[in-house]
């Protein structure tokens, strides 16, 4: 089977109800999807990977299960194992190598593109006018969003090659054209 977006997002919301799991595959493929493109890189494929890196976290939302116990419901669904790979490659816990273009983008998008909607929500036009600077200043405060990993984040634009900067304008970028569909609010719907 090649794998589509279709396809994938069909498989993902059979498994994933809450919104929040929802918008935060939609969030890691939108950035997954701008490096593809960046790279150029096959669009397509990247953004399966990333919109199923947590399809399995509603029904296993815990590490021992996530994501390892969701790889063999995707061969059961018919995904090619470079697929599967690439998805297992995200958890720290499962030591899976980050040797390709892609496994490293999807381990650098991860965190910081569920951190960056969260610094959109506490502005009053999300993230439209949202910049670098004011982003690490967010990650230099340990209560705000505490579930992200800094060191994931930091680790993930090493890994990339990239400046941290650099990359947290790049996934910006990527969500800002999806901000709607993220819950935020935007320049235009600010006085709504
Ligand atoms: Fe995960
Ligand atoms: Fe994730």
């Amino acid at each position: 089977m090649d794998p589509t977006r279709d396809r994938a997002w069909e498989t993902l919301t059979r498994f994933t109800q809450r919104e929040a799991l929802r918008r935060h595959a939609l969030a890691v493929e939108a950035a997954v999807r701008a490096y593809a493109r960046h790279f150029g890189e096959d669009e397509e494929r990247w953004a399966v990977v990333a919109l199923l890196h947590d399809f399995d976290y509603e029904i296993h939302p815990t590490l021992d299960k996530h994501p390892q116990d969701g790889a063999p419901i995707l061969r059961e669904e018919g995904y090619p194992e470079d697929v599967i790979e690439a998805i297992l490659s995200h958890a720290n816990h499962l030591d899976v190598p980050r040797d390709t273009p892609l496994k490293r983008t999807l381990f650098a998008c991860d965190e910081l593109s569920g951190f960056v909607p969260a610094c959109g929500l506490v502005r009053p036009d999300g993230i439209d006018t949202l910049e670098p600077k004011s982003v690490r200043k967010k990650l230099k405060q340990p209560s705000f969003a505490s579930g992200v990993s800094r060191e994931d984040v930091y680790e993930g634009a090493e890994l990339l090659g990239v400046e941290l900067d650099d990359h947290i304008a790049f996934v910006i970028g990527a969500l800002r054209p999806i901000a709607p569909e993220l819950g935020l609010r935007t320049a235009a719907t600010a006085g709504a």
